[in-house]
């Protein structure tokens, strides 16, 4: 048990699938795993461990936002073992170069957040994937031919915000995209010489608001949690 996941020691697997919401989860563990248990649902936040192909996959929640993705994924690299996560999520496009359901495999999250410096001293404002597990998902989409972009995106800790159109630190990096989970996830990972990757479908489109309707968004989350469950299996 650790302060946030009531799972024993032993009931969470080396590699653990995050999406930010807990019904997420169950979805992957419904769809996707056979032999699931559920071994954590503390605040509500499911975490189930099973099988996929053979092999033990642990999927549960992140919650959203910077400090919730830091205390789940600090927990489960250091009370549990866990020696790779792969965040699943959606994100706003900055451009309209990008289209709606666009896969993006994060290279380096752009960040105003305070997360790292506050936690491990780190004073950067990007940060990168960590270990190999993203070069696995850039092999898996094209070995499974879906188009996949690789580059930076901006981990905002606003949703709501006054002023409309990219932030400034979005434009210095080039970020194709906003979500608020990637750079802490990131930070983590570095500090304790874990393996992360985040893996992004592009749910709307800031500057035309364009969105996916509800029914789409299953859709859109099959195609992402199919390439992230078929790259983790060659870890
Ligand atoms: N902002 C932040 N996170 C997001 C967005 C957004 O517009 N869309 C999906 N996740």
């Amino acid at each position: 048990m650790s302060v946030h996941i009531s799972a024993k020691k032993g009931e969470i697997a080396d590699v653990v699938l995050q999406p930010g919401d807990p019904l997420r989860a169950k979805f992957m563990a419904d769809n996707y795993l056979s032999d699931v248990k559920m071994v954590s649902q503390t605040r509500n936040v499911f975490y189930y461990t099973g099988l996929y192909k053979g092999r033990e996959i642990t999927v549960g929640a992140s919650g959203m936002g910077a400090p919730s993705i830091g205390i789940y994924s600090y927990e489960l690299f250091t009370e549990y073992d866990v020696e790779t996560i792969v965040r699943i999520g959606t994100c706003g496009a900055y451009s309209t170069e990008s289209k709606l359901f666009d896969l993006i495999n994060v290279e380096h999250a752009a960040s105003e957040s305070t997360y790292a410096k506050y936690a491990w001293g780190m004073e950067e404002e990007l940060l990168s994937h960590e270990g190999n597990i993203y070069n696995l998902i850039n092999e898996t989409a094209a070995e499974t031919g879906r188009a996949i972009k690789a580059g930076n995106i901006h981990t905002s800790d606003v949703f709501y915000r006054k002023t409309p159109g990219t932030p400034a630190i979005a434009e210095k990096y080039n970020c194709l995209a906003v979500e608020m989970e990637a750079f802490a996830l990131f930070a983590n990972a570095k500090y304790l010489g874990k393996n992360a990757a985040t893996l992004l479908t592009v749910s709307d489109i800031i500057p035309t608001r364009e969105e996916i309707s509800a029914d789409q968004r299953e859709k859109m989350l099959r195609d992402m949690i199919e390439l992230a469950l078929e790259a983790v299996i060659k870890l």
